[in-house]
């Protein structure tokens, strides 16, 4: 298993074990007017969070929660650590500073000093965050840093969303789908609007050092997305490499080493992996709420054509 997995379980362990001491009202807090996990953030993180220092090679991974983006990480951690300019050394000394530096799995995660403890990690470092770009440090578009962004349909996110709220003991219950839907849709869960996330994100379509991928087309042809993303990032990997990290990445493998790469939360985080698992939870009028949703807020803008909507959304 590549890069410092036994830090991320442990990280998980200790989110679950405060999880079940926390009352509910007091999982989530509120930064500029967005909830966040209390278990693994706080306002002052947040406002450290400036002060982060991106390098002109830093691999930034953005996604909305539950758009994939554990499987992107793993994908892209894979297709790094294949990459022929890498060396084992190499690997062996950011695994082992990403121990001694206490980093987290996420930009937004882990305590106020997590910033400076970020500028000791060797190149290349791998960031990933749930945050859309104008929240993100300004000094991510400073610097030459690429951006990866993961995409996902928003049914399918919404579904999947609601079962990880349910399950997951640092984040709030929700009483019913219903309940959950009216929340998802009006931003009032962890990282705010699905939406508004999006609709900043496609004022960057055109920017030269943002790629886009949707979950849908990862699933689609997972070869030829690892191919753009080796492409975009400039890893030279090859083409058995490429079999070998599909095989390495898929679904069913992943949840198998769930236990060792993600501890307790490796059960909750590979639920089903398809697309289109909506179908079975939204009501007509769910389903009409959400089509009129997308349009008025991506109908029309090249992000919305690229993630096909018609094909993935409409029953
Ligand atoms: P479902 O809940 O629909 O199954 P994130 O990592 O952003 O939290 O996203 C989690 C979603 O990605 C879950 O969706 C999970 O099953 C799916 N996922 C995780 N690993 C995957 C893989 N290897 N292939 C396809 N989907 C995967």
């Amino acid at each position: 298993m590549s890069r410092n997995r036994e830090r991320i379980v442990k990280i998980m362990e200790d989110c679950f074990s405060q999880g079940e001491k926390i009352p509910a009202e007091g999982m989530l807090f509120s930064y500029r007017g967005i909830l966040y996990p209390a278990t693994i953030s706080s306002p002052e993180t947040l406002e450290a969070m400036k002060t982060f220092e991106a390098r002109d090679d830093d691999v930034i991974l953005a996604g909305y929660p539950k758009t994939g983006t554990n499987w992107l990480d793993q994908i892209v951690r894979e297709l790094e650590s294949a990459d022929v300019k890498c060396t084992e050394e190499e690997m062996k000394e950011r695994i082992n500073a990403e121990k001694k530096l206490e980093t987290f799995p996420r930009l937004e995660f882990g305590d106020p000093g997590i910033y400076e403890r970020m500028k000791k990690l060797p190149s290349r470092r791998i960031i990933q965050t749930h945050l859309p770009p104008h929240l993100l440090p300004l000094s991510i578009f400073q610097s030459k840093a690429k951006i990866l962004l993961l995409v996902r349909n928003p049914k399918d996110t919404a579904v999947s969303f609601y079962h990880f709220y349910n399950n997951m003991p640092v984040l709030p219950s929700f009483t019913s789908w219903d309940e959950y839907f009216t929340a998802f849709m009006n931003g009032k869960v962890a990282w705010g609007s699905y939406f508004d996330h999006l609709m900043e994100w496609n004022k960057y379509t055109d920017h030269e050092r943002i790629m886009i991928m949707t979950y849908e087309e990862l699933k689609e042809d997972q070869i030829l997305g690892m191919k753009r993303i080796a492409a975009f990032f400039g890893f030279s990997l090859l083409e058995e490499d490429f079999h070998r990290i599909a095989k390495n990445t898929s679904f069913q493998a992943m949840k198998e080493k769930s236990k060792e790469t993600h501890g307790k939360m490796g059960d909750i985080l590979f639920r089903k992996g398809v697309v289109g698992n909506w179908k079975d939870v939204f009501s007509k009028a769910q389903n009409e709420e959400m089509d009129r949703k997308f349009q008025e807020c991506l109908g029309g803008t090249k992000l919305g054509a690229m993630m096909k909507y018609e094909v993935y959304c409409k029953a």
